[in-house]
């Protein structure tokens, strides 16, 4: 079996310097591995992790490793890998597999090599991993399962069965896996860590907020005050962005579909409107929606010259790329992060990072200290698995509360700030029933 299939080994001492950079920054889970160090909670534990090969990832899995886990990694997309911490990983003894820039055959390539060391535990950003597992078990075939059994060879049951439970990041992976319950299919239980309030109230609006904005900034050097900003979706990350981008003085509007994100978007004072129209009038277009072909031909169709288009949700799949190229004359790459499409007429119309996660794969992702918190969270959640095994039903589960609000408190202690505490009478008023007004 391949140790490892990476850029290049000797990027490591590089990577090792970000990765130093990155424990800095993120204490909780510095607190948490200091216990690893001295508990073992994941002795015997083998976890195989597709996750954004990040230097934020890289102090999780030597985290799960302190505890006592063997580990190994394949990304979570394409190009969202930082090859020289995946060098600095190897030298720590995970089996890395991935590199910036894999072919499709080659992402799924490393997720069978990932599954080749028999996990008990997965842990997916988008849950790639989990469902070509599933598929696999239950001989639905692919094009993904065929490259994933060109390294694995048949299928053995008992690679699935041998698993205790999984961990999900992030809010596309979370609806895929429901689906997946269901229809009775789940097989193993996996906890939704992006469900956790110290996740999705932190993660998704306030670090895509400013790492997308941070990715089309790197991208283009544009300036956003003045600039109209089509956020396509206000959920958790769509309203992250939107506020950012009202913050660099950017004029805002939200498309939506749900009238209820419309409304908060409304009375939070944005303008909301049909991507129909704002395709006529926008200047930078942001999808955050977890759908597929959200802004596509027909809008394209409508767009000014110079449109620029990012994507900040999970799948390549919001911007469609196949109508940019059925419409467009030519394709120039204008540099690794930017493509333009000349339109028939003249028009430009600009594609950032390829349409994949514009923060990944034009930034670096989240900042450190956000991650804390989401990877805090994977790591507790990963012990709590370990713990549990024999417990846990098959099924998406909710992040236990304490674990959820323990990170949260942690975070606050890390940053030196003290909160109120209820006092007794407090406690029991707000248990009682009778005392009215
Ligand atoms: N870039 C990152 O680092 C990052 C971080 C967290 C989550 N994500 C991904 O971002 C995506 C959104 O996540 P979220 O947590 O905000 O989800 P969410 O469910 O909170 O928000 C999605 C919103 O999009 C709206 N929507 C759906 N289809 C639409 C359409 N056709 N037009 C307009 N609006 C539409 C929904 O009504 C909803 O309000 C997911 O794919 C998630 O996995 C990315």
């Amino acid at each position: 079996m391949r140790e490892f299939w990476i850029k290049d080994p000797s990027y490591a001492n590089e990577g090792r310097k970000k990765l130093e950079w990155a424990e800095g920054q993120m204490k909780v889970l510095m607190k948490i591995r200091e216990r690893f160090q001295k508990d073992k909670p994941l002795k015997n534990q083998k976890i195989s992790a597709c996750l954004h090969i990040t230097k934020e990832t890289g102090v999780l899995l030597k985290t799960l490793m302190e505890g006592g886990a063997q580990v190994s990694l394949c990304p979570s997309n394409p190009l969202s890998t930082q090859d020289d911490v995946a060098a600095a990983l190897v030298e720590e003894g995970i089996k890395v597999y991935g590199f910036r820039g894999l072919t499709a055959k080659e992402y799924y390539e490393c997720i069978g090599y990932a599954l080749l060391h028999k996990p008990t535990i997965t842990m997916d950003d988008g849950a790639d991993l989990v469902s070509t597992l599933h598929k696999l078990a239950y001989g639905i075939r692919g094009v993904d399962t065929e490259y994933v059994k060109g390294i694995l060879g048949n299928f053995d049951e008992r690679l699935i069965n041998g698993i205790i439970g999984g961990t999900e990041e992030t809010t596309t992976g979370v609806i895929r896996l429901k689906a997946l319950e269901r229809k009775g299919m789940l097989k193993y239980p996996v906890i939704a860590v992006n469900d956790a309030k110290s996740k999705n109230l932190f993660d998704n609006p306030i670090g895509t907020g400013q790492s997308a904005i941070d990715g089309i900034l790197r991208a283009t050097n544009v300036l956003f005050a003045g600039k109209d900003v089509v956020i396509v979706g206000f959920g958790q990350v769509g309203s992250g962005i939107a506020e950012r981008a009202r913050g660099l003085g950017a004029k805002v509007t939200i498309v939506e579909v749900d009238p209820i994100k419309a409304l908060k978007a409304v009375m939070y004072g944005f303008n909301v409107d049909t991507l129909s129209r704002a395709a006529e009038y926008g200047d930078i277009f942001i999808t955050a929606t977890g759908n597929i072909n959200v802004i596509r031909g027909e809008h394209f169709e409508k767009m000014k010259d110079g449109a620029i288009l990012a994507n900040a949700g999970h799948m390549d799949v919001e911007i469609s790329k196949r109508d940019l190229e059925i419409l467009a004359k030519e394709k120039v790459e204008v540099s690794k992060l930017m493509t333009l499409f000349r339109m028939r007429d003249g028009r430009k119309i600009y594609l950032l990072g390829d349409g994949r996660l514009v923060n990944l794969v034009c930034a670096e992702g989240h900042p450190s200290e956000v991650m804390d918190l989401s990877f805090s969270l994977q790591a507790l959640c990963v012990e709590f698995i370990a713990k549990n095994k024999d417990k846990l039903e098959k099924k998406v589960l909710i992040v236990p509360e304490d674990i959820d609000r323990e990170v949260a408190r942690l975070k606050l202690d890390t940053m030196n700030i003290t909160i109120e505490e209820l006092t007794e009478e407090q406690k029991r008023y707000l248990n009682e029933w009778q005392v009215g007004t």
